[in-house]
């Protein structure tokens, strides 16, 4: 986040599931672009998998395809696939791991590397614990540079296990070498949510509870689970979206102004929002799940009936939460949030309603009725801010309209760098302040983890809408409402 204009130190990133999804759709693209802009001098890439009839040739073609597939030509691809890739098959059990170590050190003598390393684990969530053991027990958890390891989400499934995760973390490895990654934090939209707050201050003048009326937080999908139907079953709303992007989210909007604007100064104010929000009450917990319906005019098929989904099963695809942070600044604001696969469109955005004014001063012209200012801050499909607020419109009879100002971040800058290009430079350069701190994720997981163990009623919802009705209740019964689209 800090990021230099500066090449990073000749390093090896080594991605463990090397061949992966993740891999093809982010790492290799975000690699390559770094590399383009000329941060990766002398950098070279470690692919690692299980596939034994795989060599640095064959995952140089593939690495190529992948890249060809995402856009990029031949042209702008250039010599980069045979000079960086490298390719190394382990298999699960530990004498993998020591031929890996040798490959790493015949691989850095070769270009000359000076023992900086990153092991970035794209993998699925059960191989990262025998994964970190045996890269722990080969000796790859220090080297004559520095060594990082970079764990994706989802960091455990509840309290319990993600706590058995961070024991097992910090048995080989030091706190200050683990980077938990989110991708929502390396969005540019999140990011300026910082400079946002905390480069204006008009905004942070307003920002607490005598002003602000409520928070409306909500990351809405059109796609369904697709093929991700087995991994879905397991996980649900919560554990794929609110415990990590969604909590994420809030606690930037909630934090109070760090002390400095340093990597740990900013993870403690996130932790302190955390430990101030209380469990949510089932009352104000609704879980959906998708039915039957149809986006742009096209049937679509409800979750009960996609590919390994069993036919009764109970997993949330949508989950709309009411949180309170009991402190200071936001004691009595609620924060509503919500997510779901197959709503009506995609829209991630951050909602702050402003208290409406004290008197109603237009009341002899036109019903009490203006409406919240509301500042709209826009994640996606297009990143970017709106105010609205409220003006006379013009002539008579005398009445009051909602206007808005808008910025748009496409028509003011050419092109956003991607979430994983922006992270991937961050722990190339060790700055940890978009990464989850180990108390962080706890934190996180107690809030929800109580909700994890209750067998919650799921209320359905026609896929291409806004979800179930129980939702809109949840706001209603205290005189709100969902702002959708
Ligand atoms: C992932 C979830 O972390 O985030 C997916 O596992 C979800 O289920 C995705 O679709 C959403 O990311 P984005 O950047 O498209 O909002």
């Amino acid at each position: 986040m800090f990021q230099q204009n500066e090449p990073v130190a000749p390093h090896l990133f080594v991605v463990m599931g090397g061949t992966g999804d993740l891999m093809r759709r982010k790492l290799l693209p975000g690699l390559f672009f770094l590399s383009s802009k000329g941060f990766l001098e002398k950098s070279v890439i470690l692919g690692v998998a299980r596939d034994t009839d795989l060599n640095d040739e064959g995952f140089r073609t593939w690495a190529r395809e992948a890249l060809t597939e995402q856009r990029f030509s031949a042209e702008e691809l250039g010599p980069w696939c045979d000079c960086c890739l490298h390719y190394q098959a382990v298999g699960g059990g530990s004498d993998g791991f020591e031929s890996l170590a040798k490959r790493i050190e015949d691989i850095e003598r070769a270009h000359g590397l000076p023992g900086n390393r990153t092991f970035y684990l794209a993998l699925p969530p059960n191989a990262f614990p025998p994964t970190i053991r045996h890269l722990g027990e080969a000796g790859l958890n220090r080297s004559r540079g520095w060594t990082r390891i970079v764990v994706e989400k989802p960091f455990g499934r509840d309290l319990r296990s993600a706590r058995e995760l961070n024991q097992l973390v910090h048995e080989h490895f030091e706190e200050s070498q683990v980077y938990r990654i989110d991708h929502y934090l390396g969005k540019e939209t999140v990011q300026n949510l910082l400079v946002f707050r905390l480069a204006n201050q008009i905004f942070e003048s307003l920002w607490n509870r005598d002003r602000v009326d409520s928070v409306q937080i909500t990351v809405a999908e059109d796609l369904g689970v697709g093929s991700r139907g087995r991994y879905y079953e397991q996980a649900g709303a919560i554990r794929d979206m609110v415990q990590n992007h969604l909590t994420q989210l809030l606690t930037l909007v909630a934090m109070e102004v760090p002390v400095v604007f340093e990597a740990d100064a900013i993870r403690n104010e996130k932790v302190k929002v955390l430990q101030a929000i209380t469990t949510p009450r089932l009352e104000d917990v609704v879980f959906g799940q998708y039915v039957r319906g149809a986006l742009n005019g096209q049937g679509v098929a409800g979750y009960r009936e996609e590919d390994h989904v069993a036919p009764g099963s109970r997993a949330e695809t949508y989950a709309a939460l009411r949180l309170e942070v009991d402190n200071w600044r936001w004691q009595g604001v609620p924060f509503y949030v919500r997510t779901a696969k197959r709503l009506a469109r995609k829209s991630t955005e951050i909602a702050v309603i402003f208290r409406r004014p004290p008197v109603c001063f237009f009341q002899e012209h036109d019903p009490c009725d203006v409406e919240s200012n509301v500042l709209r801050i826009t994640l996606q499909p297009d990143e970017g801010f709106s105010l609205s607020f409220e003006m006379k419109a013009p002539g008579d009879p005398f009445s009051i309209r909602t206007q808005q100002l808008d910025f748009d971040f496409k028509e003011a800058y050419d092109a956003l760098p991607e979430a994983y290009e922006t992270l991937i430079l961050d722990i190339l350069q060790g700055d940890q302040t978009l990464f989850v701190r180990s108390d962080e994720v706890e934190a996180s997981w107690n809030l929800f983890s109580p909700l994890l163990e209750e067998d919650m009623p799921i209320s359905f919802y026609e896929a291409g809408t806004w979800g179930p009705r129980e939702a809109d209740h949840l706001l209603e019964r205290e005189g709100r409402k969902w702002l959708n689209g």
